[in-house]
């Protein structure tokens, strides 16, 4: 009889940022599945409280535009779990519907705050962090490399009308992903990100109810990608779990678009 294989992400801790809702609990769900210890972060205090519960599972109501929340959270986490993390997904986002010419700066600041900021902010102290397990690693002492998954948007590359600035924003994850990959490369930390198309999540649900003939809008939308439908959460937690594990680890830098298609379809 063969032993059950040891789970792929045995050993990881990953926080996970917006873990209570959409893509942020698929992802939570699967890294638990997968073997990892997760600390789940949401500003949804009900929502953290209905996730899954486990001894691999610490939940801690915080805001990433906060730094002193995001401080004691990353603090509060290595001393419960007894290690620092190993990984981190940025995954907290909102969506943003506004008119260039009307849209205040509070309202740009707020949707920039949660959606650029807080990727910068959130990875800033998880670095501490992330940078003692890639030590241990790279001593062959604590287990496996650290990594980052930022989750950027298909609208850092194709956008839509009434989104305005929101691919402003994601385009920038793009940048910041980059730029982070290359700073952290020569200590083993690479840095990825997940582009989701349109997936089925609270926010796209916002998106079709916005429109005056939500069903119509909502075939037009499934119509138009080459796999005739859009994606569940689920499969761009397998893309974000493949990242944060080592069969990624000569991935560093990179953007992994989950669109069904829909990036590389010109209309005709
Ligand atoms: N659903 C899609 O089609 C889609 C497409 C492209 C990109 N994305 C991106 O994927 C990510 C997740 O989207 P989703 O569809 O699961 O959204 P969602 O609205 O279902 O979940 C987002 C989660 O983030 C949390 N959150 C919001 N602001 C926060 C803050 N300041 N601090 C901490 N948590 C906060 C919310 O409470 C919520 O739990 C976002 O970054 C989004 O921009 C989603």
């Amino acid at each position: 009889m063969t032993a059950d294989p040891q789970p792929e992400l045995d050993g990881h801790v990953i926080a996970v940022t917006g873990a209570a809702n959409g893509i942020g609990a698929a992802t939570t769900a699967l890294l638990l599945e997968r073997g990892a210890t997760v600390v789940a972060l949401d500003t949804d205090r009900e929502a953290l409280a209905e996730l899954a519960t486990g001894t691999r599972l610490f939940t801690h109501t915080c805001d990433v535009t906060a730094e002193d929340q995001l401080q004691s959270a990353f603090e509060r986490a290595t001393r419960e779990v007894g290690a620092p993390v190993s990984g981190l997904v940025n995954n907290a986002g909102v969506a943003a519907y506004f008119d260039a010419a009307e849209m205040t700066t509070d309202q740009w600041d707020r949707v920039f705050a949660v959606d650029l900021k807080g990727v910068w902010l959130t990875s800033k102290h998880a670095l501490p962090h992330l940078r003692s397990r890639a030590s241990e690693a790279s001593a062959g002492a604590g287990p496996r490399s650290a990594s980052i998954v930022n989750i950027a948007s298909i609208h850092a590359r194709l956008t839509t009308t009434g989104m305005f600035p929101y691919a402003a924003a994601k385009s920038g994850v793009i940048g910041l992903t980059r730029s982070l990959a290359l700073d952290l490369a020569p200590e083993g930390i690479r840095v990825n990100a997940v582009s989701p198309g349109w997936t089925r999540t609270a926010l796209v649900q916002e998106w079709f109810d916005r429109q005056d003939d939500s069903e119509s809008a909502e075939r037009s939308v499934l119509d138009a990608h080459p796999l005739r439908r859009i994606c569940d959460p689920r499969e761009v937690a397998e893309v974000i779990a493949f990242l944060l594990s080592d069969r990624a680890s000569g991935v560093t830098g990179a953007e992994f678009c989950v669109d069904a298609g829909l990036g590389v379809r010109f209309a005709a």
